[in-house]
């Protein structure tokens, strides 16, 4: 909990603190676009890694079945141009009805890596697990020859990405809209990191991964990143960072790092896509304008003087000026600037973030830092699952890590 005793800065050092947050953003950010380039030479998301990967052991997904190649072709009309819905990083996924009436969406994983062969498994085991209002469920799978191909319920009014800027004639998001997505999207994210057991860390928050029903109540989708994530550990260190630049969290980029909070510095981005309708990272427009391309570091020097002067319409996008309620605004913006802090410990938690958004908690209380207790700071290499490769007997009960709360800058 936040400590209220503690005096606000005199306002010089307020400046010093807010020049030196924006400086450490921008250097560090810079480092991630560079880190994010090399590693995406050096470890493409579809490899063509030959030896094969066994497919899920039988029964994997409890509550899911399993379907032929031929069933899900039926169900497709042969995966038909009109029943397309939309393409990834890993696959295509297109609109399908099942033999007994169930509207289903079928993702085929790009055939033949060893790579899509680990998403595949990690999506079916991590996805077959959860369930909740604001996550996309799965409803079966299919390994057949070097195909695989899962199965979703139908979220049938497309993505966040889709909606967000009315490209194409579509009429721009509204606010209500927004404030909705937002509040469901950070509730899946909540119930991934705070309600799972194991945890789970997404690693692929964006507004491509966010699909909408026609109320515009979110599910978060797209499993093929996510990572276990038992309580007894801190962090994993990751050989391999997983993500998508401008949604990358600057310290889980540089370091390797993974811990919920870049899900969290992910949210964030989401949420100042919301708020001024830019891109992620914006295409060039002049060479001088470079820094200004990546929205997390445009946007922190206008969030602490929107949030400063209560006044945002230097930050929101156009069509939006005039028609949010002060309050929504403030604690969106409050919520944007406490995700994208640089360092992870900064940043709240979920579930903070969905109260914060909500009214149900001051907006003082995102001030609080979070600090993890590095003596018990227990690190699990990545390469395989955690829940596999850590048995719970070796781990005590009473080592799990521990948050303190100290205010921060913003
Ligand atoms: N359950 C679903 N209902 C409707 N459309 C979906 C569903 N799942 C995925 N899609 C569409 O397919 C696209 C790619 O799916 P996704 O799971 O993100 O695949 P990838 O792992 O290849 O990124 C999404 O951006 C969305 O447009
Ligand atoms: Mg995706």
């Amino acid at each position: 909990m936040p400590d209220s005793n503690i005096p606000s800065p005199p306002p010089d050092t307020g400046a010093k603190i807010v020049a030196t947050f924006v400086i450490v953003a921008v250097v560090v950010l810079v480092i991630v676009g560079v880190a994010s380039c090399f590693w995406k030479q050096c470890y493409p998301t579809t490899g063509s890694d030959a030896t094969p990967i066994a497919p899920p052991k039988t029964g994997t997904p409890s509550s899911s079945g399993t379907f032929t190649y031929e069933e899900l072709a039926r169900a497709t009309d042969g995966f038909s141009d009109r029943n397309f819905l939309g393409r990834g990083g890993f696959g295509s996924v297109h609109r399908g009805v099942l033999a007994g009436g169930q509207l289903v969406a079928v993702k085929m994983l790009a055939h033949g890596s060893s790579q899509g062969e680990r998403e595949f498994r990690g999506e079916v085991e991590i996805i077959s697990r959860i369930h909740h209002r604001h996550l996309v469920s799965l409803v079966g799978y299919c390994v057949s020859g070097d195909r695989r191909l899962l199965v979703y319920e139908l979220v049938p009014n497309n993505t966040l990405k889709f909606h967000l800027r009315g490209d194409e004639g579509r009429p721009v998001l509204d606010w209500p809209s927004r404030f909705k997505i937002a509040v469901g999207a950070a509730r899946g994210i909540t119930y991934l990191h705070e309600d799972c057991s194991p945890r789970i860390i997404h690693r692929d928050i964006k507004s491509e991964n966010i699909l909408l029903d026609f109320n515009m109540d979110a599910k978060v989708a797209d499993f093929g990143l996510a990572r276990f994530f038992p309580d007894f550990v801190t962090h994993i260190s990751t050989t391999r960072i997983g993500g998508t630049f401008g949604y990358l969290d600057p310290e889980y980029a540089t370091s390797g790092i993974l811990t919920a909070k870049s899900d969290v510095f992910s949210f964030g981005v989401i949420l100042l896509e919301l708020i001024t309708g830019r891109l992620p990272v914006e295409p060039p427009r002049d060479s001088s304008m470079c820094l200004d391309l990546n929205l997390a570091i445009w946007a922190a020097p206008r969030l602490i003087r929107a949030m400063e002067d209560e006044n945002y319409d230097e930050l929101v996008s156009a069509e939006l000026r005039g028609t949010y309620p002060l309050e929504q605004m403030s604690s969106m913006a409050a919520c944007a600037a406490a995700c994208v802090r640089p360092s992870s410990v900064q940043r709240p938690q979920m579930s903070q973030v969905v109260l914060a958004l909500l009214g149900k908690i001051p907006l003082e209380d995102l001030r609080a830092e979070v600090i993890s207790e590095s003596s018990y700071e227990i690190t699990v290499d990545s390469n395989s699952t955690v829940a596999e490769s850590l048995p719970a007997t070796l781990f005590p009960s009473h080592i799990r890590s521990h948050e303190f709360t100290t205010p921060a800058s913003i």
